[in-house]
């Protein structure tokens, strides 16, 4: 069958084993995206048309019933007040607000490949990477530079920047930014990696990389970067923000130092919703209290900041002012969780939960895979009109990306493209100036998503051009060349 026929993405959607996870999902129709008011209707599964939703690199969609778990634990705090702390309700799901934390822990672990007790769900992002420099990097006389991407999210870079000026050492010759060899191809090879840290491998404490990078969708060889940057002393760090819920990850076997990532995005946690840390066990260590002549000496454990909810249970409310570190990550949370974020944390994991990582990965990369195929035919029949409006920017290799693919735009479409798309239903994200970002996700997106998306985008690119010629021709248009798959969305 055709590959750019509707029967043909109909027929990969019926094949689909995880076709039912779209419907846990609420996807705004195209009329909730138009209309500039709140919608009071709460059935959100409503006969009008779906919008074509492939940003869940950016936000990911509501669960279905995260608003039921919701309304539980708000149910709960207006009819238990201060006892939604301590005691189980019989006819709540929800752990009791003490435990919430523990509760999520286990789920999330499975997602990033760690014990339980090397994931902590807490803060955010960017705070969870600042509290894991506090403890991990220690320059030295000898040691001090830290090596990281130089198209790091500005969130990272400005982390690490702040972090080397909290230690009194100079930005420029502190902070290794890894460029790419060529400016016409930003991808990072992993030979190119390693030679940066070669280059500077005796003077460096910490190397910080994305899991997947978030404007190529780039994903990393964690494993063998990890294992190389650790064989030259050097502590490593990932930032999975856009990695976690989108590829299967072994932090635990790769031997990952720490890492930090959001739930928002692929995790479908809601917007700024609360942050996750893997600390690997060996950092996570407490030595018991030796009783000496003079009395107990204190534990050991490695030096971090410390906050009241790090504390062992025991302690906390025993306020002796004596910190007791829980052993692994659990004892690197400062303060006590938001608990309807993590209210949502455990909606989304119940969705996860019926699933795998790898089972995931499997849908995923035959979903992406579609989505490069007709792009691919969008090219070659652009190539043969005016010349192709853009080029595909992320690694054409299945195993160096996740869903995300990222598309570079000639100069000047990039508005008239988006318009178009967004008056189409079709929701992607852009990063300024050329590139647009389509990340079909897996749990909720179907083989149709993708073939929306192509046909919406080949007509704004046939718009965009025409209008960035005067003349108003698009020689697309004009060629009789296209390919006959597409011919209905003329
Ligand atoms: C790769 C990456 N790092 C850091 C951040 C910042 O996250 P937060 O605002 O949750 O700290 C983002 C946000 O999208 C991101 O994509």
């Amino acid at each position: 069958m055709d590959i750019n026929s509707r029967e043909h993405a109909k027929q990969q959607d019926e094949q689909d084993p995880l076709r039912h996870f779209r419907r846990q999902f609420i996807i705004p129709s195209q009329a909730d995206l138009a209309r500039k008011t709140l919608k009071h209707d709460t059935n959100h599964h409503n006969q009008n048309e779906e919008s074509t939703y492939l940003c869940g690199n950016s936000l990911g969609l509501q669960p279905a019933h995260t608003r039921t778990y919701l309304e539980r634990y708000l149910d709960t705090w207006a009819s238990k007040g201060v006892y939604g702390h301590f005691k189980p309700i019989d006819d709540s799901n929800l752990a009791p607000w003490m435990n919430v934390d523990d509760d999520v822990v286990e789920d999330m672990a499975k997602i990033v490949g760690a014990k339980s007790s090397e994931v902590a769900i807490m803060q955010t992002l960017t705070m969870n990477l600042h509290l894991m420099m506090l403890a991990f990097f220690k320059p030295t006389k000898q040691r001090w530079k830290i090596i990281l991407e130089g198209k790091a999210f500005p969130s990272d870079h400005y982390a690490v920047e702040s972090q080397l000026r909290h230690h009194g050492l100079d930005v420029d010759e502190s902070m290794i930014l890894i460029e790419p060899p060529s400016k016409d191809n930003p991808i990072l090879s992993t030979e190119h990696i390693l030679s940066i840290i070669d280059e500077h491998a005796s003077e460096t404490a910490l190397l910080l990389l994305p899991g997947v990078q978030f404007y190529t969708g780039q994903l990393f060889d964690m494993n063998s970067i990890t294992a190389y940057a650790q064989s030259k002393g050097i502590t490593v760090g990932w930032d999975l923000a856009h990695a976690v819920g989108n590829v299967p990850l072994q932090l635990h076997d790769w031997n990952v130092d720490f890492a930090v990532w959001c739930t928002y995005k692929y995790m479908n946690c809601g917007p700024g919703s609360i942050g996750g840390c893997f600390v690997h066990e060996r950092h996570g260590r407490v030595s018991p209290r030796a009783v000496g002549a003079d009395g107990e000496d204190p534990a050991e454990y490695r030096p971090r900041m410390a906050g009241w909810w790090g504390s062992s249970k025991s302690s906390r409310f025993a306020m002796t002012n004596r910190f007791e570190p829980i052993p692994g990550a659990a004892g690197f949370q400062i303060s006590n969780p938001s608990v309807a974020d993590i209210t949502s944390v455990r909606a989304s994991l119940d969705v996860f939960k019926q699933t795998s990582m790898e089972e995931l990965r499997q849908k995923s990369l035959k979903l992406t895979q579609y989505l490069e195929d007709l792009l691919a035919g969008l090219t070659l029949e652009q190539e043969n009109g005016s010349g192709a409006c853009f080029s595909t920017i992320t690694p054409a290799d299945p195993a160096q990306r996740g869903a995300q693919l990222s598309v570079l735009l000639k100069p000047g479409l990039l508005d008239s493209v988006m318009d178009s798309l967004e008056e189409d239903g079709v929701v992607v994200d852009e990063r300024r100036p050329d590139v647009i970002r389509i990340a079909p996700a897996p749990l909720y997106n179907s083989f149709m998503d993708v073939f929306n998306f192509v046909r919406a985008f080949r007509q704004a690119c046939e718009k965009a051009t025409a209008i960035s010629k005067p003349q108003g021709h698009s020689a697309m248009v004009n060629t009789g060349k296209e390919n006959k798959g597409w011919s209905e969305v003329k």
